[in-house]
């Protein structure tokens, strides 16, 4: 039975949620975290929304089986394909997702051109494109998909001659006062944040959506009396469906950027 003392789940397709995991850690020190990454089905990206579906609730039985007192969907993919059905299955359960920070980034000035990356089933799936219209009369957003950029994050190797090329190629018809907003709408793209800005400019403004799902988890556990009380000394966990790729998760934790 899980209590106030229990651990948070963190998931994702592989490495992305360590990024959602840090701002976790960073807002509550004081709580217990069990992240798993499904790095031997990653990416999820590419795949049909029916298999991330039946990928998202495997991984969230197993945090579950494990005692978790919520479960962080520390994925825009496996949010946008299984976040409601799950909600549904289980009403009562904490069950925080992630979503593209459309909305900071339209409201962020007048009418800007916002550059939305994330995955290709993020961007043609309906959750995003809801979203997308509820503030298409504040800013013009512009989509685009960057597969490969998850490929390179989970390899762990940060910033690689491979991954700037990539990010050059996909970035420099936005170059240049083209956009005046990026919306980093994966959690593995945080870890290139700094090439990202860099490529588009540094007026260009960036945001991802990791701090705000781990503020809303906080809320939720307030909420359901569900804090452990503690204001530091929180552990983790890190679990992978590819054991070695634990040390990789764990870099990321660390990574100064
Ligand atoms: N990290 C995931 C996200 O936020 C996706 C990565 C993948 O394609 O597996 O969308």
């Amino acid at each position: 039975m899980c209590s106030k003392n229990s651990p948070i789940g963190v998931f994702d397709s592989g490495m992305g949620g360590v990024s959602v995991l840090r701002k976790l850690c960073r807002i509550m020190p004081g709580e217990d975290f069990i992240y798993f990454g499904d790095s031997i089905n990653a990416p999820y990206g590419t795949k049909s929304k029916e298999e991330i579906k039946e990928l998202t609730e495997k991984a969230f039985d197993y945090l579950r089986e494990r005692d978790c007192k919520a479960v962080v969907i520390a994925c825009n993919t496996a949010t946008s394909a299984a976040a409601k059905y799950l909600r549904e299955k289980y009403p009562d359960y904490p069950i925080i997702g992630l979503e593209p920070a459309l909305k900071p980034a339209a409201l962020s000035m007048d009418y800007p051109k916002v550059l939305a990356m994330a995955t290709p089933l993020t961007l043609k799936e309906e959750k995003f494109l809801n979203l997308m219209a509820q503030y298409e009369d504040k800013a013009e957003f512009v989509k685009l998909p960057a597969p490969k950029l998850v490929e390179y994050i989970e390899s762990g190797e940060l910033d690689s001659k491979e991954e700037i090329a990539y990010l050059e190629e996909i970035l420099t018809p936005y170059k240049d006062g083209k956009v005046d907003a990026v919306v980093l709408g994966c959690t593995h793209f945080p870890f290139a944040r700094k090439t990202i800005q860099k490529i588009l400019g540094e007026d260009v403004l960036v945001f991802d959506g990791g701090l705000g799902a781990a503020r809303q988890c906080r809320r939720v556990l307030e909420g359901k009396n569900l804090l452990n009380g503690k204001e530091e000394g929180g552990t983790v966990i890190f679990l992978n469906s590819i054991p070695e790729k634990t040390a990789v998760a764990k870099k990321l934790f660390y990574y100064k950027g």
